[in-house]
């Protein structure tokens, strides 16, 4: 048998799946999960599905302690004809392996990964949810196993893919969020792990998001780590701004996480021939805007959000609101668009889906 052949344990106690209806993020996981070893003699070995169950780890693994891990996160959609697909599971590999080059965690195969993931949705097809905005999360990560106090790479890692049935993100739905601008904290640095999708940049988010969530604030928009100056992103999507008409982003700076929703939006908005920017913006520039009524929609983009349109900032003592609160033509185009494209209800011009049922 080969190092790549997936052996498969079937769950013979299926849990009961919740409705489609009452799904939100995260909660939920389906019967079988993926795993894969990595050991220095045989390198990535032992791809099997089995029933989704909690791992044993020694208390010592590095994971624990350090914190070396990456994942990643896409999904698989229902499609009105009853098929199911993924959205652009090669960008999301890619990214997997960017990440592991900087967590030093060795590379996976993507070609592999992405079939291992179309076989583990295929064995949980029936957990794809079928009602509008929901669909299947898939959360790749590895993480490292070795037994091991020492500050360095582990030397054994596994790989695991699990799947939980979602709905949206936010607890506002579609529906405009507010979000606070953060000035006391950072989430990265250049040179940081802030590119990487990895656990630490997540825990160090937590503070500052529990600081506002009382005031209403769904998440904060972080600045840069340097001069806390330049906006960067929000700590679960990448954000733009429609300005005079022009769509501005900030520019990947290697403390911003590449989106695969920021370059889907990117590529969509420059395909209509609508202006857009990738470029350094200050939270001032951006006040200055509002105050002259130049701010006319913002909008943050990612694959557990897809395009959430943000109604309020809140910066430095003042409420800026935006497009009165209320959703934006241009996001709105967005949110029909991709979901369009991954719902299969529109056509995917860029061959941006991957079926895992026909
Ligand atoms: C995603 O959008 O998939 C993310 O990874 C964000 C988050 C839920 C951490």
């Amino acid at each position: 048998m080969s190092e790549y052949t997936i052996t498969y344990i079937k769950n013979e106690n299926p849990k009961e799946k919740p409705k489609s209806d009452e799904l939100s993020f995260g909660k939920y996981f389906t019967d079988h999960m993926f795993i894969q070893d990595y050991n220095q003699e045989r390198g990535w070995h032992n791809p099997r599905i089995v029933p989704y169950k909690p791992i044993e780890l020694d208390p010592a693994a590095i994971v624990l302690h350090y914190g070396q891990m990456v994942f990643e996160g896409l999904k698989a959609y229902r499609t009105e004809r009853d098929k199911i697909q993924l959205f652009r599971p090669d960008k999301n590999m890619e990214r997997l392996n960017r990440s592991n080059d900087r967590m030093c965690i060795p590379k996976i195969d993507e070609e592999f990964a992405i079939d291992a993931i179309k076989h583990l949705v295929h064995i949980d097809q029936e957990w794809v949810p079928d009602a509008l905005g929901t669909s299947l999360y898939i959360r790749p990560f590895i993480i490292s196993t070795e037994p091991y106090l020492g500050v360095s790479p582990s030397a054994t890692y596994q790989f695991m893919v699990i799947l939980s049935p979602v709905g949206t993100y936010y607890e506002e739905g579609i529906n405009p969020v507010k979000i606070a601008v953060e000035n006391q904290y950072v989430r990265a640095v250049k040179g940081g792990t802030g590119e990487a999708k990895t656990a630490g940049n997540y825990a160090s988010s937590l503070k500052a998001q529990e600081q506002v969530a009382d005031e209403g604030y769904a998440q904060v928009l972080w600045m840069d780590g340097v001069e806390k100056k330049y906006i960067e992103e929000v700590g679960s999507m990448n954000v733009f701004f429609k300005i005079n008409g022009e769509i501005v982003t900030p520019a990947l700076n290697g403390s911003i996480l590449e989106g695969v929703t920021r370059n889907s939006v990117i590529q969509l908005l420059k395909h209509w021939d609508i202006p857009v920017i990738e470029r350094r913006i200050t939270m001032e520039e951006l006040y200055e805007h509002h105050q002259k009524g130049e701010l006319q929609e913002a909008f943050g983009s990612g694959t557990a959000a897809v395009i959430s349109p943000v109604g309020e900032l809140a910066w430095e003592g003042t409420k800026m609101e935006i497009n009165d609160g209320k959703t934006g033509e241009i996001a709105k185009r967005l949110y029909d668009t991709l979901t369009g494209i991954q719902y299969g209800s529109e056509k995917d011009p860029f061959n941006w889906t991957a079926k895992v049922k026909y």
